[in-house]
């Protein structure tokens, strides 16, 4: 069957899903719920399976129950233990493995080809690794020895960041699953890239005749991007001491909705255009030349202590499983420019930290000022015009622009026109995960990171975290519950900017017309 040959039904073919990993945390909060919710909207095809893998023993009935558990805990749809919740549960199998072991994918694979022929399964098989990634090369292996691949129908892995550490240890990596699985057979999953809002950036971009032709240094003054947490590092702190918030969010998430906001139209809407689309944007963007253009284009925080909503919390060094003496960061926030004809001039500054006022991922493009001539001698000055994609949690958009002030003879006042899309009653967008997985099962990999978009995005982070490493002392530090060290406010006012406020806080003179 052609790869692409079910792109534009909404069922996934018949297939095994693999989740290696199934009694972790993602597969309990993400990936049973996500598979359910498509179950339930009818965009599973009934002919599917899915095998839990994981070390631990479980019986079968036991596995159902934790699925059921997950579900009646995280999915957008709940269930009942009725007939339907049976005939769902029927479908979900369990396999205790060791996964050094070869002769456990051997057994693998014979209840592989039971559950095939008992669901009327065409030997298509998507595997989830929802494991750490030193487990990804050899699972790939183990899968290819046991005679996992050998189906009569398509293979496709499914994997989760961290995609390495740095450029070196991510090829490293890719090379390793290269060797069993070829690269359109490989889903690098960027979650962000599920939201519905990053993918209504395309839209919103390429079907509406007044965004696109104003899409551009002409037009733009400056574009800002906030990934901002309240959370600190919760249970995660092992993990993420090592990694910080550069690695965590900047080098795939900030980036890939970078690359949204500024590709250029892709020829056609197939995944291989919009990704070549994307690639050009990373390796488009101005890699920092030396040090010195790291310490004054990037800056680098870790929060202290601090409170917010009455409470007390703790500083980061104070954290669990996270060294006392710590110099990983928490926050960062930088300024780019994406060195290319539509772009040429345009600062994009990103941020992103744990530990922020609110929890909030939003995009502010704020377009050049008009020329005020015309309205010279009057008290007012024009304010210029935005336009906010807000992704997370709220999902809309709204554009800020200027009209006359109802009644009065000509006085000018800021207008907010907002349109959100999460406020809609009846509108309940489906998780991250349950897009990600239907796209997978159905070979549409538009959503997510080819090789190439990874390897360059790393080499532009490496720059920076190279520099960090020669130079401990740049670490700024923030109160938690606060927005950042100073130092991300005077990289704007040095280019006359400022960060607008995010979460729909603008000034008070605003008038918010709404849907
Ligand atoms: C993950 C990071 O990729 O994204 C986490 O590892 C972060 O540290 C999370 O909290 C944020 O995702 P979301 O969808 O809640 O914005």
């Amino acid at each position: 069957m052609a790869e692409n040959q079910n792109l534009d039904t909404l069922k996934t073919p018949g297939a095994v899903f693999f989740i290696f990993g199934a009694t972790g945390d993602l597969a309990r909060r993400k990936l049973f719920p996500a598979i359910y919710s498509l179950y339930r909207e009818g965009k599973l095809d009934e002919d599917f399976a899915v095998i839990g893998v994981a070390r631990r023993p479980r019986t079968q009935e036991e596995f159902r129950e934790d699925v059921y558990r997950s579900i009646q805990e995280f999915c957008r749809y709940s269930s009942e233990q009725d007939s339907e919740w049976h005939a769902f549960a029927q479908h979900f199998e369990y396999k205790s493995l060791d996964i050094n072991n070869i002769d456990g994918f051997r057994e693998l694979r014979e209840q592989t080809e039971q559950l095939e022929t008992k669901f009327n399964i065409p030997g298509n098989r998507l595997f989830y690794l929802a494991l750490a990634p030193e487990l990804f090369g050899s699972v790939s292996f183990n899968l290819m020895k046991g005679g996992m691949l050998d189906g009569e129908g398509w293979n496709r892995l499914v994997i989760e960041k961290p995609f390495g550490y740095d450029l070196e240890s991510a090829a490293k990596l890719n090379e390793e699953i290269r060797k069993v699985f070829k690269e359109e057979e490989i889903y690098r999953i960027d979650h962000y890239l599920g939201k519905e809002m990053v993918q209504n950036i395309e839209v919103m971009r390429f079907a509406n005749a007044f965004f696109e032709p104003l899409w551009n240094n002409k037009h733009i003054a400056n574009i800002q991007i906030t990934l901002g947490e309240t959370v600190g590092v919760e249970e995660r702190g092992g993990y993420y001491d090592h990694a910080g918030a550069l690695r965590d969010m900047g080098q795939n998430h900030m980036l890939q909705l970078l690359t949204m906001i500024a590709m250029e139209p892709p020829s056609r809407l197939l995944a291989e255009d919009i990704r070549d689309e994307k690639v050009k944007v990373l390796r488009s963007l101005r890699p920092y030349a030396s040090h010195e253009e790291v310490k004054n284009n990037v800056v680098r925080g870790q929060y202290t202590h601090g409170s917010a909503g009455g409470k007390d919390l703790p500083a980061y060094r104070e954290e669990d499983k996270v060294n006392s003496e710590s110099n990983t960061e928490t926050y960062f926030a930088a300024r780019v420019f994406v060195d290319n004809f539509r772009w040429a001039g345009v600062p994009f500054y990103i941020r992103t930290g744990k530990r922020l006022p609110v929890k909030t991922t939003e995009v502010v493009v704020e377009f050049k000022r008009m020329p005020t001539n015309v309205y010279l001698g009057q008290k007012h000055s024009l304010e210029p015009n935005l336009l906010v994609i807000r992704v997370n949690p709220m999902e809309g958009i709204y554009v800020k622009i200027n009209a006359k002030k109802p009644g009065s003879e000509s006085e000018i006042a800021p207008v907010a026109m907002d349109f959100c899309q999460s406020c809609i009653v009846g509108i309940n967008s489906p998780e991250a995960y349950e897009r990600l997985l239907h796209d997978a099962a159905r070979g549409d990999s538009t959503y997510f990171t080819r090789w190439d978009e990874v390897a360059s995005a790393w080499s532009f982070v490496d720059r920076i975290a190279n520099a960090w490493r020669e130079n401990q002392g740049e670490l700024e530090s923030y109160p938690a519950g606060s927005w950042g060290p100073k130092r991300a406010d005077e990289l704007l006012e040095e280019d006359g900017f400022h960060w607008w406020p995010v979460n729909g806080q603008l000034e008070d003179n605003v008038v918010w017309l709404k849907n």
